[in-house]
């Protein structure tokens, strides 16, 4: 599977990724960690070379307010010099980069025509995208993709097409980040398509991916593997540590560890912490849950499973909690299964695996076997 998205505003070939080095470092920029993955191209064989994650809080303080409000906010002399330590302290030696956009900086939405006439699709498609995206459309990179929907598409009717935008200051601002860093950007893509990527593969069957993570969290509904629907809640993992910190009077630090080590653990011995947790990932689980009904209400496939995945997914008891709490089967994906690792790294890497789903499904994207 390959997306053309934002192919158009990739940055020019800078040297071939095929040639001397056959590597590439996928780099997923988030709230609360960068996280690299480095593959290498080895016949049809998409191998893992090397991989880390580094927390940005000590390197993002001073913001600048950029649209979204994500990760993008903050200065980018701090960005690249984080995104430099992470690539000298995870071996990365990769000279090409294909590096995310984050959800909350982007727009992606599925938009229904009244005519099966591809022309004049194509033609309506600036004008149709002014309605649904909330900025001035000359302030815009604009890309689109027409979803063949095979046998259940009615000819002469409509057709659907998947409208994506990112501001083209979130392009100038990854740019300029990019320029003081050894590493360059080969490519750009946002992070909703490099989730499907890693996440889903030939996987048809109607699917939401919640990706949890620091601030924010996303869902990404996909269906015969085609995105359907992307929507960012202002909710994330974050929130879990303030207030445990706050709540139970503890270091930040503490707070973290009784996420990993008790989470939503159901003993009575660990309800001081665990009654923190909950109401607030009850609060989540409703705003995601509204989405999904809401879906299902428009659709004659309704959503068959939940993929939990991102650092939020890692919380202790959180797959069993969500599954009861849906009523869908759910699971986190391992990414890495789509790469070649050495049997060793097989515990760790399903450890640290729903982490990691964003920068696999980046480095896959230039490494595609397909
Ligand atoms: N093992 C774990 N157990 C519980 N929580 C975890 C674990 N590992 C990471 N987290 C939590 O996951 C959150 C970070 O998730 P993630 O790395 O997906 O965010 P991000 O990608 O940096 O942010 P965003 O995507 O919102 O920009 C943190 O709040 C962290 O506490
Ligand atoms: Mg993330």
């Amino acid at each position: 599977m390959d997306f053309a998205f934002l192919k158009k505003i990739s940055l020019p070939k800078l040297g071939s990724v095929f040639g001397r080095s056959r590597s590439i470092v996928g780099i997923d920029i988030g709230d609360a960690s960068v996280k690299v993955v480095q593959l290498k191209k080895d016949q049809e064989r998409a191998v893992l070379e090397t991989y880390g994650e580094l927390k940005t809080d000590r390197y993002l303080k001073k913001s600048e307010g950029m649209l979204g409000g994500g990760v993008l906010r903050f200065i980018d002399a701090d960005i690249a010099s984080m995104i430099s330590d992470v690539i000298s302290e995870s071996n990365v030696t990769a000279k090409e980069a294909v590096v995310s956009i984050p959800s909350t900086s982007s727009f992606v939405t599925l938009v229904e025509f009244p005519t099966a006439d591809r022309a004049e699709v194509t033609k309506a498609i600036p004008f149709e995208a002014r309605k649904y995206i909330p900025i001035p459309i000359s302030e815009v990179a604009l890309d689109w993709q027409i979803i063949d929907e095979g046998d259940t598409a009615q000819p002469g009717e409509r057709t659907k097409v998947l409208l994506v935008a990112v501001p083209k200051e979130i392009l100038s601002k990854m740019h300029r980040i990019f320029e003081i860093t050894k590493v360059k950007i080969k490519s750009l893509e946002i992070e909703t398509f490099s989730l499907v990527r890693s996440l889903i593969g030939h996987d048809k069957s109607p699917t939401a991916i919640v990706n949890i993570g620091a601030q924010s969290s996303s869902i990404v509904i996909v269906d015969r593997g085609v995105v359907m629907l992307s929507h960012t809640i202002d909710r994330g993992a974050h929130e879990l540590t303030t207030a445990l910190a706050r709540g139970l009077g503890i270091t930040a630090e503490r707070a973290e560890a009784f996420k990993y080590e008790i989470g939503l653990s159901d003993r009575p011995e660990d309800r001081e912490i665990s009654s923190v947790i909950t109401p607030l990932i009850e609060l989540q689980l409703s705003e995601l849950q509204r989405i999904i009904a809401s879906y299902n209400r428009g659709t004659e496939r309704s959503i068959e499973k939940v993929y939990l995945t991102g650092g939020g997914s890692r919380l202790k008891g959180i797959i069993d909690y969500t599954a009861r709490r849906f009523g869908l089967e759910t699971t986190t994906p391992n990414p890495f299964t789509r790469v070649t690792y050495p049997a060793f790294m097989q515990p760790i890497l399903k450890d640290v695996g729903p982490s990691f789903p964003v920068a696999v499904g980046l480095a896959l994207r230039e490494i595609s076997t397909k």
